[in-house]
Order: structure tokens, then sequence, then C-alpha cells
């Protein structure tokens, strides 16, 4: 018998190890035992003191498992149940032996293993939804802080989804398992807080304050990471349908923006058009005509990034085929960019107005309302994997850059994001349609133009390598 103890709940590439030594070694299924450290001991079978060690592997000896295999493990490894480990092996090892175990749904260690994540999904997506954070510690530095109660172990998971949304604002998730911190720059985590500890409504603050003001917050030790996309079922998407349909359970996975490029298969654009059709995110839908998506080929390399739909795109129900569409047509042709080659959309996609009479007037939306909007954005990047995404105007800005991001400072040169994209800062169209000045309005245009043209030469150069 083999006793196997991983790092912590979530030791992914622990199991993993161990597992691909252990089926390298031929050990059955039935002789190994898995473990969290600090837990292990409650686990070991009645007279089993010491586990057994197995030599090492040659590097050159392996074998294969299918891709959607690993993605299903890395994501049913956080499911609580303390079996997972030893399902997951007991697959892998079947695995060895019928290389398309998975597609056969009937299978109950299939099911079983496609049922846990699925819950897991779920459970991220029910953290993303209802995780709302509070201000806290106003008299020395903002923070902001929220109490969440995890059915699985998706802290981490979830963690680099709340650092990309929250960018520009630091803050902290407290839960029994772990705590997850962001301080603007990296994400990292501290021990969780005893149930019993749980702040009862209007306590938040103190507890936050009892476990980590102000010198008790991670130091440069504590483990930090960027925070980077723990690559949800990209490719588990059928397997999870499937479950679905054999286990009974409602299973919805929701990908994020990958943040390694064109390794993820992304949205379908179609599907997301029609989610967010009914998008009830913020209260901007309750005026609005209708949700305005982003169009433009899936091919695109170029994203164009405005504000939000006006009058003319409400009613239209298509973005930029108003006023600043038609300045932004005229600046894209000049520049020599092909719009229809291009995927344009907003940073958000209702339209936020005051009427005056007959009129709707413009209004700049706020902050909040940009931040519930950016998971379309996120999504749309995630479903175009564009190389480049052109930010015109400050709404723009914040939304592709996750903060407050000035555009005279920015504008006109290739900026790289975290992800490995470029992008790529200027002017809002409509802008140059307010400028009062005649004078001033042609080279802001011309400006505009030349910015456009940056855009125009990556988009010659795929042309060519295509
Ligand atoms: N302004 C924008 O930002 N987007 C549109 O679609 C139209 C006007």
């Amino acid at each position: 018998m083999y006793l196997i103890t991983l790092d912590s709940e979530t030791d992914f590439d622990g199991w993993r190890k161990a597992a691909r030594t252990l089926a390298l070694h031929q050990v059955a299924p039935a002789d190994v035992t898995w473990g969290v450290q600090g837990q292990t001991q409650d686990r070991m079978p009645p007279g089993l003191s010491e586990a057994p060690s197995l030599p090492p592997i040659e590097t050159e000896t392996t074998f294969s498992v299918p891709a959607n295999f690993i993605e299903l493990a890395r994501i049913a490894i956080l499911h609580r149940d303390d079996e997972r480990f030893a399902l997951l092996y007991r697959l892998l090892w079947r695995l060895k032996a019928d290389h398309d175990l998975l597609e056969t749904m009937a299978d109950p260690d299939v099911a079983q293993a496609a049922a846990m994540a699925g819950s897991v999904q779920r459970d991220a997506q029910r953290m993303r939804d209802i995780v709302r954070f509070r201000e806290i510690g106003r008299e020395q530095k903002a923070h902001y802080a929220t109490w969440f109660e995890p059915e699985h172990h998706i802290v981490a998971f979830t963690a680099p989804f709340f650092a990309r949304r929250f960018a520009d604002m630091p803050w902290s998730i407290l839960t029994p398992d772990i705590c997850a911190h962001w301080d603007g720059h990296a994400i990292s985590f501290t021990p969780g807080i005893s149930r019993t500890e749980k702040p009862a409504p209007g306590r938040l603050e103190e507890t936050w304050r009892r476990h980590f003001q102000p010198d008790r917050m991670p130091t440069p030790e504590a483990p930090r990471t960027r925070p980077r996309n723990l690559q949800e079922a990209s490719i588990l998407g059928p397997l999870l349908a499937d479950a679905e349909r054999w286990t009974g359970g409602r299973i919805s996975p929701r990908p994020e923006a990958p943040v390694t490029r064109k390794t993820t298969a992304g949205d379908d654009l179609e599907r997301l058009r029609e989610e967010a059709a009914h998008c009830r995110a913020c209260h901007l839908y309750k005026d609005a005509t209708q949700t305005v998506f982003g169009e433009g080929p899936k091919s695109a390399n170029i994203m164009l990034v405005g504000e939000q739909p006006g009058d003319k795109e409400d009613l239209a129900g298509h973005p930029f085929v108003g006023p600043a569409g038609q300045m932004l047509d005229r600046a894209l042709e000049e520049a020599g960019v092909d719009r229809k080659k291009v995927y344009v959309t907003n940073a958000v996609k209702h339209f936020k107005f005051v009427p005056r009479g007959k009129i709707r007037l413009h209004q700049k939306p706020a902050t909040p309302e940009i931040r519930a909007c950016r998971q379309w954005y996120e999504r749309e990047v995630s479903a175009i994997q564009p190389d480049l995404i052109v930010a015109m105007g400050a709404t723009a800005a914040q939304s592709v850059f996750g903060k407050i991001t000035p555009i005279g400072k920015n504008r006109g040169r290739l900026i790289d994001l975290p992800d490995g994209r470029k992008a790529l800062v200027t002017v809002h169209p409509s802008y140059l349609l307010r400028l009062p000045d005649p004078k001033a309005k042609v080279l802001e245009y011309q400006r505009f133009v030349e910015d456009l043209k940056i855009a125009a030469t990556l988009q010659k150069k795929s042309a060519r390598a295509a």
C-alpha cells in the first residue's frame, strides 16, 4: 500500500506527478491511499505506518492521456470530496488501457468526475456572481473586503477573475479555507478564518483588522501570483455537457478570458451575443432599447473598443452606425484599415442617457457600469483572440486596462497587455465631433488617423503572413 501526501487540497501538480509515477510503476489504484499534508494521519489504513517509496522513473518512460482528462482533473480536484484524488487516479489508470474512456459517459467513474468538475464550475460561477466587496479602512487607506463560504476549494481558482475585474482596488476575500488578497499588482494568499469568526453583519472591518491590519497583511514571502487565468473548461465543454445528461445535474461552465494567447477555444460569439442580450449586471438595461453587442468576423486580429452605443446604435442594435461611426469609418479608410476585417465593440453595451424632451442625452458610463460590463469585453476577447485591441477614449481604455488610463500620455504607441496582446490607445471619434474649433478638429482628426495607421500596419502584416 502506498500513501501519497499532497501539499494542499488543491495540489494538482503534486497529484499529477505522483499519479504519473504510480501508473508507470504499475501500482493499482486499490493500492494507493491519498491524503493532504496535516490530515493524512486520519486516512492512513490500519497497520500502515510507513509508506514504501517508489524508485525514480526513467525520464523517457512515459504514456499519454487525452488533454481533456488533464483539464477535467485540474478542475475536479478542487471538489471537496475526499475521494477525488483516488477517483482521478483510477480514471488515469483506466485511460492507459482505454484512451477513449472519457467518451463513455455512462461509465460511473467518468460521470462522477465530470459531475464533480461541473459542481466546482457552478460554485466558481456562484462566487463570481454573488461576491460584493465592502469598503473598509477608510480612515487610513481604502481597502475592500468580503466574506465568502465556498462549497469547494475554488478561492485560488477564481481569484484571478476578481483581480482582473477589480484591478484598480485593493481587496481581500476572506473565507474559511484560505483568504485571497489583491494589492493592485499581485494576488497573495493567507490561511482561512474559522467559521466561528465569521464576521457578523457590519463587522467585516473588525474581522479584517484582527487578522490583517496593518502589520499582518501578507508579507512578500507569502505566495504571490499574477492574476493569470487558471484555464477553465475550454475543452471540457462537450464532456460537461454530456455529464449533464448522465448525472441530471445542471453543468454550465463559463470560460474566462485566457491569458495564454490562442490556447483556448474561447466562447462562441453567437452564444455570447444571446447571453448578453439578457444581461442584468447593472441597471442600464432598464432604459436602453437593447444590448448592442460587438460585431465583426471571428477571425479579426484587431478589436476596436468604443465607449457605449449612442442613440442610433441603441435603436439599430449595431455598434458605431451613427455620426461617431461615420467619422470612424472615414478615419479607418484613410488610415488603410479594412473595417470589414475588424471586430468593433463597446466597453459598455447598453446606451446610458437622460431624457431631455424628445432627445436622449448621452451620459458617460460610471465605473461600476464599466466593471459590470467588462465580463462581455473579456469574453469577446476570448472568442476573437485579437492581436491588437484599440481603445478609443477613456471609457474603453479603462475597460481594456482594467484601470483608469489617461489617453494623452498613452496614445499612439503599442502597449503590452498582461495576456501578451498589444493595445493601442487613441481618442474617441465623438470627441472629434464635439471639438468646436475647426482647425483643432482637422489636426485632431489627423492625429486619430495617424494612430489608426499603427493598426493598419499590423493588419497588413497579418494579411501577408496568412
Ligand atoms: N459611440 C461609441 O462609443 N460606440 C458606438 O457604438 C457609438 C458611439
